[in-house]
């Protein structure tokens, strides 16, 4: 009856409007390669566990290979009218080898197929996001070793604070992107589960090794309930929850740049190659890649906020919402390939502006808190060499000065304690230089973390294969 691999059942066909509502092929072909070697492994155990003879499996296995092959080689062109990939697969087999190929689907349910084909697909998928981030490591790794010595503001409620310099603040971005690769490299041991065996919700009685064909597919695991393989989407979920987090970040750097480009600051520049025109304002040049990477974390979070609502309270095991798990993570996964690939293009084409950032730490007396530590060294309580350092800058607003044309004398009137010294005290240099802990913006201190960093990178290098 029909198309469907369950007409049998039905006095009448599907109607078409309800066939093309219920299809998912239009979105889930872009599993076909794990959908045809999740039935290699399949069928290769059948043989193996004598389920189905040896014969068969080689046949399955062979024809399953060659529509692989022929698709890609583009000599098969999908039928949007069929069900889902399972479902095409399937057919092209039954056309290709006749009978056997009806034999494939023993002891499996779509529902465990389906789980099986999206925990590859998301396992390659993640592996590939994983080598963009690290790409994205080495480049700002790369671009903080010239710049251990370029002083700039650091902000706190986008007001100057203090002293910082361009490699501690991209630094600030290594370890967020070195954590979201983590958090990936930790989902992925989740996916990592094979689901098949499970059939449709309760397994089969065949023996069938599972334990095999997560062998055959390289899977760690194999699953311990099969309501739980076929019914939860939590790895869907934690894959969409740890891109959304990579958006957070990537959009707030993203931002920053943004704000770096502006003639207000002009920290940066980026290269013509990644800025746009405007068709009306001849001097415009606008950062619209940043825009689109910051613009395009909406509907990352927005993928990861549909799946968690598409599984609250969804009855045990398979529901055909379930189908709806897939077209958001697809979208999420291109997208974050898409700005991860493109950003360390815009950032090692763009310009430093060394000189705008140091005058943003001229102005705006980010030394006021050395001023005040100066004291302290010489036994003067925090909270009163606070206000001393709180008195000397209100006096400089006043008279048009700042805490390095100050006099001595007028150092004095504030505190008997202030000497020469104070004044090679609140450089930028001394600012950033006399910090000395692990995590300061010290050139000392960022050398040795981007050592760190450096082997971390080497081991997860070597690792994500
Ligand atoms: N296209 C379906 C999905 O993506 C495959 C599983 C269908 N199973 C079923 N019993 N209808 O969820």
């Amino acid at each position: 009856m029909g198309k469907q691999l369950w007409g049998s059942r039905f006095s009448k066909s599907l109607a078409k409007e309800a066939n093309d509502f219920n299809s998912s092929l239009h979105f889930d072909s872009v599993m076909f390669e794990e959908d045809i070697q999740g039935s290699i492994a399949h069928a290769t155990m059948l043989g193996e566990t004598n389920i189905i003879s040896k014969e068969e499996s080689q046949k399955i296995s062979n024809g399953l290979k060659e529509i692989l092959e022929d698709i890609k080689q583009g000599k098969l062109q999908f039928d949007y009218d069929l069900e889902d990939i399972h479902t095409q697969i399937e057919k092209w087999l039954i056309d290709k080898i006749g009978e056997t190929g009806k034999k494939v689907h023993t002891g499996r349910s779509r529902n465990d197929q389906v789980a099986l084909d999206l925990r590859m697909y998301l396992k390659k998928e993640v592996l590939k996001i994983k080598t963009l981030l690290l790409n994205l490591l080495k480049t700002l790794i790369n671009l903080q070793k010239k710049h251990t010595q370029t002083y700039l503001s650091g902000y706190t409620h986008l007001q100057r604070a203090q002293v910082i310099t361009f490699a501690h603040y991209l630094g600030a971005y290594v370890e967020m992107y070195k954590r979201d690769f983590e958090r990936l490299e930790n989902a992925f041991e989740r996916i990592d589960t094979m689901p098949l065996g499970a059939g449709a919700l309760a397994c089969s009685t065949y023996n069938i090794d599972n334990k095999m064909t997560a062998e055959l597919l390289n899977f760690q695991n194999v699953m311990l309930n099969s309501l739980d393989a076929v019914s939860d989407r939590d790895f869907v979920i934690e894959t969409a929850s740890c891109l959304s987090i990579i958006m957070m970040h990537l959009s707030r750097f993203a931002e920053e740049l943004i704000l770096y480009t502006t003639s207000e600051f002009k920290f940066v520049e980026f290269d013509d190659g990644f800025t746009t025109g405007s068709s009306l304002m001849p001097q415009k040049k606008n950062p619209d890649i940043l825009e689109l990477i910051r613009g395009k974390t909406g509907r990352v979070y927005g993928n990861l906020f549909s799946i968690l609502t598409v599984m609250k309270s969804l009855p045990l095991a398979y529901n055909k919402d379930m189908q709806e798990d897939k077209e958001g993570i697809f979208d999420s996964i291109r997208t974050v390939k898409d700005c991860l690939a493109i950003l360390p293009e815009v950032l090692t084409t763009m310009k430093i502006n060394k000189d705008k950032m140091l005058l943003s730490v001229n102005e705006g007396f980010l030394n006021a808190t050395e001023v005040a530590d100066y004291l302290v060294k010489k036994g003067v309580p925090f909270r009163d060499a606070h206000g001393i350092s709180g008195k000397l800058v209100v006096y400089c607003i006043n008279n048009n000065k700042n805490l390095t044309t100050l006099s001595l004398n007028e150092y004095k009137q504030k505190s008997e304690l202030f000497e020469d010294d104070i004044y090679q005290k609140i450089t930028p240099e001394a600012q950033v230089n006399n910090k000395t802990i692990v995590g300061s913006p010290s050139e000392n201190s960022v050398m040795k973390v981007i050592k760190i960093n450096e082997k971390w990178l080497e081991k997860k290098e070597n690792n994500n294969d």
